[in-house]
């Protein structure tokens, strides 16, 4: 068993996250997360209404008795989302603990720490991070340049990020981005961090309610087949190489190109077809370079499991077997 201050704060056995991903995060897959020992997180946007949410939320208590969390992402749409709502229903169905991500929650913020819900905070900069921290929120999960859907702008990875976020931030927080093995997680937790997040890896497993191409897509992909699409416009997303990303990529860096000359390749209902039909190339849909190290598609207890024994196998058998007695190593 690996202990952090994570695991002690959010009550699972493991220092594992299942961020939220939309169209993804549903109770099939939170529900498996939470059942294997880690943290899952429902994707609330991914509900189309508030009281939709509250069902889910319901669909998932059905399947486990452990925590899980739900991710409620701030950002600005073409249709307005009814934020307040959303919240209301979180707190309403008694989840204790939210992932935030996107813009400042600051307004998010008093109301759920009013009503007993810890706070995650999903950022990708560590000024961001210290922000969230002055704020309050009991933790943070910081997205390095590898992570699938929005790294930021500073295109900082995680080997620099996680390091100057332990030296920096006092609240405990999760290393995101670019991990799916035991390997990322004994890193991260030697860089500094309480614990992981992952999203891609998460979509390539039995339980994760999206098509089996997508599954098989990621595994058969290597870590060269992600695209940076919004570059132009400041709100990069890291996205699976497809036709339609290159065609984005180039449209964008047209001349005079605006948000609008690209609007109907990127519709969200295009990516929500891929990942339920299967149909890889009909829209965009977010993936990390963390698909370079998918090589199978097992079930969530599996794979958290896999994590954790063979992290433990390294700190204690390979890590701990190069230390030497100082007069040992001078012969
Ligand atoms: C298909 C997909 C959809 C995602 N949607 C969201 C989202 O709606 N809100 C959010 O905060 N993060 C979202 N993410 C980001 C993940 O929560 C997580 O931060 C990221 O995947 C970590 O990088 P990794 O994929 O390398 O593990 C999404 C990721 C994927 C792969």
């Amino acid at each position: 068993m690996l202990r952090t201050r994570f695991t002690e704060m959010f009550g699972v056995e493991h220092p594992i996250v299942q961020g939220g991903m939309q169209w993804v995060g549903r109770a099939e897959l939170v529900s498996a997360v939470a059942n294997a020992g880690a943290l899952g997180f429902l994707t609330g946007l991914t509900q189309p209404t508030p009281e939709d949410l509250a069902k889910e939320i319901a669909r998932c208590r059905e399947m486990t008795d452990k925590p899980f969390g739900v991710n409620l992402t701030i950002l600005p749409t073409i249709k307005p989302v009814p934020y307040d709502e959303y919240m209301d229903a979180i707190i309403k169905s008694g989840v204790k603990i939210v992932e935030t991500a996107g813009n400042n929650p600051e307004k998010y913020i008093p109301v759920f720490k009013a009503a007993g819900v810890k706070i995650i905070h999903k950022c990708t900069a560590v000024r961001h991070a210290l922000k969230a921290e002055r704020l309050e929120v009991d933790a943070v999960s910081i997205d390095g340049f590898e992570c699938a859907g929005h790294p930021g702008e500073d295109d900082i990875p995680g080997l620099i990020l996680i390091p100057i976020t332990a030296e920096k931030l006092k609240i405990p927080f999760v290393a995101s981005g670019g991990f799916g093995d035991a390997r990322g997680l004994v890193a991260a937790l030697a860089l500094g961090a309480d614990g992981i997040n992952m999203g891609t890896r998460f979509m390539a497993t039995k339980e994760a309610p999206i098509h089996p191409s997508v599954k098989q897509k990621l595994v058969d992909s290597d870590e060269r087949q992600t695209a940076l699409i919004f570059r132009t416009m400041r709100n990069t997303a890291r996205v699976h190489k497809n036709g339609i990303a290159s065609k984005v990529i180039e449209i964008e860096h047209q001349p005079g190109a605006t948000f609008k000359d690209v609007q109907e390749f990127v519709a969200g209902v295009k990516g929500r077809h891929v990942l339920e039909a299967g149909q890889l190339d009909y829209g965009i849909w977010s993936a990390g370079l963390v698909q370079g190290l998918i090589k199978d598609v097992p079930s969530v207890q599996e794979l958290v499991h896999r994590i954790v024994s063979e992290a433990e196998e390294i700190i204690a058998a390979r890590l701990s077997g190069m230390m030497q007695p100082k007069a040992q190593a001078a012969e």
